[in-house]
């Protein structure tokens, strides 16, 4: 089997595989062909990837013969027709949210697997994208505040007088709030931390953050560990508890969100004007909405003094890293559709197959992509 990996779209600094992820491909007996500058932005040239054993060619090259297609950005809209159902895409499709796409990808009749939709299960855990790319999200998030805050984050006994640390608040501790609050403890700030589940305080307590506990929060057991819905009585004492603390914060993180649905809204505008001028949100669910009334995605904006980040691509900031993890997670889920010999082997009864299948044959695969079309 030929697999191929595709340059990413303009922005993107990561690529699905980086060089040393290739060598381990090849070692599963599968040939490997590479777009011409597809690791550009993450350092990695088109040599590194010859010296891995991958052979360097045109995306023409690649949409004709390869028989798995690699990339982490969606397909061009004008692949689409020359993509075949025998052809297998392996990358980040956002089905949840990008409900056309879907449609097209059916009307094509393409096979399509998307890592952002691989069930959260421990076997999964390896393949994990979500996860990984949000490790980087976090740590990233806290530098970018750092740069921002016109004060230091440690605290400093000097000759020129005491430096108090940083306060920062952190909403929501899953994978990007905890990475972030570990990045904050490191560079010294005081930190403090708050999500609607419970499990999470231990976490944020050994991390040396203080919990901010708000009683009444709806914990469901079924929902795998997620986050759900709150009442709108609880809802209005988190927002009461997030404003007494966020009007005492230098930085704020904000990563609060509940799959396949809009951010919830828990910094208001009224909140955010009573804060420090100087002060600086990070809003890291900005491409869902984002966690704060005023957040723009992709844009710095500035709010009577207070910065508001809407960054949605920080894994791309960290691109050698963030492709390394992605790479390894795209490598684990791949060798699930490999066979010994290096052929494609789909096997349908394997639930993280299934699960990561968007689309094949015209049908819906994954159970949460499909509800949406029912
Ligand atoms: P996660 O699902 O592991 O964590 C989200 C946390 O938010 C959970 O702990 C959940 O309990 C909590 N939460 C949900 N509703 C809440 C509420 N009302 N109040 C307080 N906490 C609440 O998600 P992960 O992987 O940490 O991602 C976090 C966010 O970062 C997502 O919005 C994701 O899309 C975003 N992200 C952003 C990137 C960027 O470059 N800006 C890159 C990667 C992820």
């Amino acid at each position: 089997m030929i697999a191929g990996i595709l340059k990413e779209r303009a922005g993107e600094n990561r690529v699905i595989l980086l060089p040393e992820t290739v060598a381990e491909l090849i070692k599963k007996k599968v040939e490997v062909w590479v777009e011409s500058g597809s690791g550009k932005g993450a350092w990695s040239s088109d040599d590194l990837y010859e010296k891995a054993g991958a052979k360097i060619v045109t995306v023409e090259k690649i949409l004709e013969g390869a028989d798995l297609l690699l990339r982490i950005s969606p397909p061009e809209p004008e692949w689409l027709p020359v993509i075949r159902g025998s052809q297998v895409w392996v990358g980040v499709l956002n089905p949840l949210g990008d409900k056309a796409l879907v449609q097209q990808l059916i009307d094509y009749k393409l096979t399509t697997f998307s890592l952002d939709v691989i069930p959260r299960t421990s076997r999964a855990q390896a393949m994990d994208i979500l996860s990984s790319q949000a490790t980087a999200a976090g740590y990233r998030a806290v530098l970018d505040a750092a740069m921002h805050l016109p004060t230091f984050f440690p605290m400093f006994m000097t000759a020129a007088g005491t430096i108090t640390p940083a306060k920062v608040m952190i909403i929501g501790a899953g994978v990007a709030g905890l990475q972030a609050i570990a990045t904050s403890r490191k560079l010294g700030a005081r930190v403090e931390a708050f999500d609607v589940r419970k499990a999470v305080k231990e976490e944020v307590e050994s991390l040396g953050a203080k919990f901010i506990e708000v009683e009444g929060a709806l914990d469901d057991k079924s929902a795998g560990g997620y986050a759900v819905e709150q009442s709108e009585e609880y809802q209005a004492r988190q927002r009461q508890a997030v404003h007494d603390h966020a009007v005492k914060s230098d930085v704020i993180i904000t990563t609060a969100q509940i799959p396949g649905k809009m951010a919830p809204k828990l910094l208001m505008k009224a909140t955010v004007e009573q804060m420090k001028p100087g002060s600086v949100i990070v809003d890291l669910a900005a491409s869902t909405g984002g966690n704060c009334e005023l957040t723009m995605n992709g844009e710095t904006i500035d709010h009577q003094g207070v910065r508001i980040i809407g960054q949605s691509f920080y894994p791309s900031t960290i691109a050698k890293d963030a492709s390394k993890m992605f790479g390894k997670n795209a490598l684990n889920f791949m060798t699930l559709i490999i066979a010994a010999d290096g052929s494609l082997n789909l096997n349908f009864d394997d639930d993280l197959v299934v699960g990561t299948c968007v689309t094949r044959d015209g049908e819906i695969y994954n159970p949460r992509v499909k509800s949406l079309f029912s």
